[in-house]
């Protein structure tokens, strides 16, 4: 006999059908819960709310893991290459030789965009935020493939929107880099693989012959891979939900990366350097800012520190960790903000306050540190994660579309008036 969860509401016991995952992990099925009961769930946050079956990714926070398609993060982190996992999360199985070589060949014949789109850039003003400009950018896409605008056409129509996406967000992001500095946009090369391309158009110039650091590209092909999905988080629910009303892809995309830029989401790597910044300009005072942290009046917290599901360590943390270590040994980087991040991890670590909550460094700690080492600016610490996570957002759009899921809509618990009588404006 199938599980379930039996709920009393006055005075009668309603069974609730109990799923369970295949890790084992269980959920009480609420859906026909308003009908039988005239009742609805409160979850503010959606801190206790599936909010959908999901075969892409497996975390358990408890314990510290991340698997993608039952693959683990650390053997995908040391063995595989961005654009194999891109693959594994969209089509669900890690891709033969051919199949890997077919969808290298269909992103690089995609990689340039549009030569109207260069105006867009330049309407901007030279201090846009890159992540403004490459959500709106994104959004553009749309507007030049208008055949993408139904999202359930045929499967080779969605694969080529999927391809062209993947092909096209590193020239864009890389482009959006440029037009701060005001520089010219370099146009992709395809006889470099992905994470080479993407690191040639944001650095190389045209008068000058541009060799990529073999360090680099793969300090950046592996922290694209950590970032590559992360189950229903902030801007992937984003993604699924606007995906849900059946918007076209580069438009849901586009709503991810809006969602990812929040300083509490993707928007921390960005802030863990600046804060870093502030704590060595401010004298290295590690204890000064733990303490600035722990106190409720003080609106400032550890930036990097503390996530919604890990309870344990963040696992892309620690790779992330060893990583920057390697990086910068092998760059000959001497940051002193690496000093002042450890010190402050091993301080946090040992504080009550962060032990009781369970507050572990996150994936954003260290990364930012890498970023820098690698000369990938502040501000582009976001697009960073936004070119990572691309293949989960995609995958979890098609995921959700062929699954037929049913568009996303909350109920609310109304808190406001009860009915009452407009008056009239001469007597308010
Ligand atoms: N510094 C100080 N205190 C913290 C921190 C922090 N970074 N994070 C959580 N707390 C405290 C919080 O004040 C609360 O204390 P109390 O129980 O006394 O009220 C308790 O820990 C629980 O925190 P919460 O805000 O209720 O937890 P949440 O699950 O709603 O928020 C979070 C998770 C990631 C938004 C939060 O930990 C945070 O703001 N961290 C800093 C921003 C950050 O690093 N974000 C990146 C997340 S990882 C990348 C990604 O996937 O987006």
């Amino acid at each position: 006999m199938s599980e379930v969860a039996r709920l009393e509401l006055d005075g009668k016991i309603y069974e609730l059908p109990v799923i369970t995952g295949s890790e084992n992990e269980k959920a009480i099925d609420i859906s026909k819960l308003r009908d039988l009961t005239g009742y609805i769930t409160l979850d503010s946050g959606y801190k206790n709310t599936g909010a959908t079956k999901s075969a892409i990714t497996f975390l358990d926070g408890e314990e510290g893991v991340l698997h993608y398609r039952g693959y683990s993060i650390e053997q995908l982190a040391s063995k595989a290459s961005f654009v194999e996992v891109s693959y594994l999360l969209i089509y669900g199985e890690l891709p033969t030789h051919d199949e890997l070589d077919d969808f290298e060949k269909s992103i690089k014949k995609h990689t340039l965009v549009s030569e109207d789109m260069k105006q867009f850039f330049e309407a901007y003003p030279a201090k846009a935020h890159p992540m403004g400009v490459l959500s709106s950018m994104i959004s553009s896409l749309s507007t030049f493939y208008p055949e993408s605008l139904d999202p359930n056409r045929s499967k080779e129509a969605k694969n080529l929107t999927i391809h062209r996406l993947i092909a096209k967000l590193p020239t864009l992001a890389a482009w959006s880099f440029k037009n701060s500095l005001s520089h010219p946009f370099m146009y992709p090369r395809n006889e470099f693989d992905y994470c080479e391309n993407f690191l040639y158009m944001m650095f190389a110039m045209p008068t000058e012959e541009y060799k990529v650091h073999p360090v680099v590209v793969e300090a950046l092909n592996t922290l694209l891979i950590l970032h590559a999905d992360h189950e229903q988080n902030c801007s992937t629910s984003t993604v699924r939900i606007v995906g849900s009303s059946q918007a076209n892809l580069y438009s849901t995309v586009s709503a991810g990366i809006s969602a990812l830029w929040g300083p509490l989401h993707g928007g921390a790597n960005q802030e863990v350097i600046e804060m870093l910044e502030q704590i060595n300009n401010d004298g290295g005072n590690v204890d000064k800012w733990v303490a600035k942290a722990k106190d409720k009046a003080d609106p400032f917290r550890l930036m990097g520190f503390g996530h919604r599901v890990y309870k344990n360590f963040d696992p892309r943390a620690n790779i992330i960790k060893k990583a920057c270590d390697d990086v910068l040994e092998k760059l000959n980087i001497n940051d002193p903000l690496l000093a002042i991040a450890k010190k402050l991890e091993k301080v946090a670590l040992e504080d009550e306050y962060f032990k009781e909550r369970n507050l572990y460094p996150n994936v954003d700690f260290y990364s930012g540190i890498i970023y820098k080492a690698l000369g990938i600016p502040t501000e582009m610490f976001t697009v960073m994660f936004a070119l990572g996570r691309l293949p989960g957002w995609i995958a979890q759009w098609k995921e959700m579309t062929e699954n037929k899921e049913p568009i996303g809509r909350p109920r609310q618990v109304y808190v406001g008036h009860t009915s009452r009588e407009y008056i009239d404006i001469s007597k308010r």
